[in-house]
This record gives C-alpha cells, structure tokens and sequence, in this order.
C-alpha cells in the first residue's frame, strides 16, 4: 500500500499519511505526494475540503531523520519539503486535520496552516526543532506566535514543551478534543460540513482570514535558508545520530 492515501468521497478529499511502522515519518516520495494532491484542488473546484490524517495511534513524527542526516552533509530542505509547504501556503481550498497520537516537526506546524483541527485526546504535538539543531519551519515562526502570543509559541516552538491535545485546544491550535476511537468520523463530520457551506464564499473568507500567501510562502523561504544552515551544524548532525542509533 502507498504511504500516501488520496481518497475522494464527493467533495471532500483525504489525504491520509500510511506508513504507521515509522510513525508516519515523513520521506520525499510522501512530501511529493502530499503536495500534489493539494496542489490538483486549484484545479478542482468540486472537491470543497480537504481532510489531513494519519494512522490509529500516530498523526506524524515529522520529517524522517534519515532524510535529514543526509540532507545535514550538504544541501538543505529537500526539493518536495519545500514544494509540499508551499502548496499548503498556496492552497486555497478548506483544510481540516485528524491527528491522534505523536505529531512531531512538521507534524505540529503543518496543523498551523489547517482550519479546523480535531484531536484524540491522546495527541502530543511538539516542536523539537532547536534541540535537534535546527531552526522551525513551515512558516510557523510567522503563524504561531499571531495564533497564541509569542511567549506561548516561544514555549513550543524553542523551548520545544509538548502541547497535549487540550493544551493544543486551549492555545487555539486544535478545535475538538474526542476520544481515539471517534476521531475519524468527527473529523469527517467536520469536513462534509465544511464542503456543505457555499464553496466560493468559504473560499473567498478563508483567503482573507489567512492573508497573502506570498508573505507566507516568503517566510517559509527564510527559514529554509536558516534551517539549511543548521542542517550542516555539528550539533544536528549529532542529534540525528543518536536518535538513529538509539536501539542499537
Ligand atoms: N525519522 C525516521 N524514523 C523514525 C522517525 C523519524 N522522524 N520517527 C520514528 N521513526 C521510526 C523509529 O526509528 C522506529 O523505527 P524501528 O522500529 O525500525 O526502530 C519506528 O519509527 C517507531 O518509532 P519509536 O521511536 O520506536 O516509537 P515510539 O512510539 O516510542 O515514539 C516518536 C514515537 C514519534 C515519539 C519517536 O519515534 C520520535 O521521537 N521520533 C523522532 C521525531 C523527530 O524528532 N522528528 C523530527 C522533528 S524535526
């Protein structure tokens, strides 16, 4: 089976993440695949909302760590990383998020970039960017602190402190907290509500309420030049390592 699920059903699209034996850690084929079937909403006006997920007892742990080892011996954010978060900056079509268990990296901040976001109440989301070595990304330097306060998105984002699902809601990321076997379908019973509405005027609300996506798409960029920078630091280069090597 593919580690990207695209299944449409009328006008909502899921996109579900499907590589559960490494938590959903994100490779380049998954990054390209993600981005492409946001992408192909532009051209699709009868899919009205999109529904991110990932597996039962993991939504993502971020970008896979071995990806990020070789990327950390020259060259930085991979090619389909950075187009997989310029679609979401781009895309102007409803997003909404079902994410139970580790959200970790990009994981947590691509839920910045969704519209409505439902949580098992076993969700940890979490930003380990600068422990690891790095810098965040995603824009989320940009979008987190509007969204709760600097100090708060300081606290997630730097210091690297988990949001549990209900610190998640209270911070405004998440919307519903539910228990782990009514996730899927209270996140679907969002996103056909969603597709419901007038599709023009949700689209047409949802480009104001987020602003120009260039500012976005340009803060993505900045980070990325940051983040290749860090990419090549001893420290990162460290952290990978002991994070691969951990079992053995
Ligand atoms: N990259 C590559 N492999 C990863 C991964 C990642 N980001 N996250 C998890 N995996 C792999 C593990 O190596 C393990 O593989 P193995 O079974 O072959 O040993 C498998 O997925 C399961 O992970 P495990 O750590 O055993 O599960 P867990 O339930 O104890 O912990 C996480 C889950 C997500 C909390 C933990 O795996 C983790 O912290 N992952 C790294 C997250 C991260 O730092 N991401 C980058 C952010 S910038």
């Amino acid at each position: 089976m593919p580690d990207i699920l695209v299944t449409d059903d009328g006008p909502v699209r899921t996109v579900r993440m499907n590589r559960p034996k490494k938590k959903n850690a994100l490779t380049l084929a998954m990054y390209a695949a993600m981005a492409e079937a946001i992408e192909e909403c532009g051209g699709r006006p009868d899919i009205h909302c999109l529904l991110l997920a990932g597996s039962e007892g993991a939504f993502c742990a971020g970008n896979d760590l071995n990806d990020f080892l070789q990327a950390s011996k020259g060259g930085g954010l991979a090619p389909q990383a950075l187009r997989f978060l310029h679609a979401l900056a781009r895309n102007e079509t409803p997003l909404v998020a079902a994410v139970s268990g580790p959200a970790v990296g990009v994981g947590t901040t691509v839920l910045l970039h969704c519209d409505h976001v439902v949580a098992a109440d076993n969700a940890v989301l979490s930003t380990p960017f600068v422990a690891l070595g790095l810098t965040p990304e995603a824009a989320s330097t940009l979008i987190a602190p509007r969204l709760m306060g600097h100090a708060r998105a300081f606290s997630l984002l730097v210091m690297g402190k988990p949001l549990t699902a209900a610190a998640a809601r209270e911070a405004g990321i998440v919307n519903t907290v539910v228990a782990p076997g009514e996730l899927d379908a209270a996140a679907r019973a969002a996103a056909q509500k969603i597709a419901g509405l007038p599709p023009a005027g949700v689209r047409a609300a949802r480009v104001l309420m987020r602003g120009a996506s260039e500012e976005i798409v340009a803060r993505i960029d900045e980070e990325a030049a940051e983040f290749k920078k860090r990419l090549a630091s001893k420290e990162a280069q460290a952290a990978f390592a002991a994070f691969l090597d951990r079992k053995k």
